[in-house]
């Protein structure tokens, strides 16, 4: 399915991934009892008018067990929302958000004045988002920069070129992201934001290093959704499954101060207790884990 360089548009291969992802944003936003509120997401659905996800948007009563998806979804979406908030109140004041897809933080966060926040993804992701934001009037309230790379590429060079200074502490995201990648890219990831990082920043990613088995990840999509919104596209394909270093291993191993949890554990510590999940949405969650580490000076 993945080949070296391969591209995408927002509603073909892992482009498609992100917009289900802000679809299950937009769902948990017009859930009776939200987690979060994302009013960007349900814009993009609606632009990229796929049927699978206009679908569930027109008719939230049908989303049926999928609404654990978008509780499962908010969760996360919460987790690094508070952990860019947090950055910002220790001082930090640059930002990036790897494989940013259709996240709006940089729209809805009420970043510090003279915030930069550095967006990175795939040019013809960043096209369609910047495309349906111009069309709404939308002003971000930071200084949002945006660089169309690849992050299998030189992407440090591309965020240097923009006006990145490592010289300043850094608040780092990889929220869906690292399954995507190939293992050598994955493991440059981690070389490059150390290298980019200042004392006194941060990282935060979603991560699978203790393995995820794809085809658990089908079966789980089949039976909570039935007609899957990704129609024939198997997620599972799309992502790597050979050798990477363990993310909070290897930070720790490089200087950083490491805290890893579930997000069982954070929606607990939310008070919103993943306690009616199907059992493979469970399994799946499972094996996830949010790190995130702070570079010591
Ligand atoms: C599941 S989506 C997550 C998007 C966003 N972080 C969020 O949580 O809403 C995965 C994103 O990773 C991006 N991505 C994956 N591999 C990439 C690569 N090699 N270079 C740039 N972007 C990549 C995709 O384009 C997509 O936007």
């Amino acid at each position: 399915m993945r080949t070296d360089g391969d591209s995408w548009d927002i509603v073909t291969s892992v482009g498609l991934t992100a917009l289900g992802v802000a679809t299950f944003r937009a769902l948990e936003t017009i859930d009776p009892d939200p987690m979060i509120h994302d009013g960007y997401a349900a814009w993009f659905v609606e632009a990229a008018g796929e049927p699978r996800f206009t679908r569930l948007l027109k008719d939230p009563a049908a989303v049926g067990a999928m609404a654990r998806f978008g509780r499962f979804m908010g969760v996360r979406t919460r987790f690094f929302d508070e952990f860019f908030a947090a950055a910002w109140q220790r001082g930090v004041r640059q930002a990036v958000i790897l494989a940013s897809g259709l996240d709006a933080r940089a729209y809805r966060l009420d970043w510090p004045a003279g915030t930069v926040v550095f967006e990175i993804d795939q040019p013809r992701v960043l096209e369609f988002k910047d495309r349906v934001l111009a069309d709404h009037h939308a002003a971000a309230k930071a200084d949002r920069r945006v660089l169309a790379v690849d992050l299998r590429d030189d992407w440090p060079g591309a965020l240097t070129a923009s006006g990145f200074d490592p010289r300043r502490p850094t608040v780092w995201s990889a929220e869906g992201l690292l399954p995507f990648l190939p293992g050598a890219a994955h493991d440059a990831l981690f070389e490059r934001i150390d290298a980019l990082s200042a004392p006194g920043s941060s990282v935060a990613a979603d991560e699978f290093s203790r393995g995820l088995d794809p085809d658990h990840f089908v079966g789980m999509e089949e039976k909570l959704f039935g007609d899957s919104p990704f129609g024939d596209l198997d997620v599972g394909d799309l992502w790597y499954d050979d050798a990477r270093s363990d993310p909070g291993d290897w930070l720790s191993r490089h200087g950083w101060t490491v805290h890893l949890t579930t997000p069982f554990e954070m929606a607990a510590a939310y008070g919103r207790p993943l306690t009616d999940m199907p059992a493979e949405l469970v399994d799946v969650a499972q094996q996830m884990r949010y790190v995130s580490a702070g570079k010591r000076g």
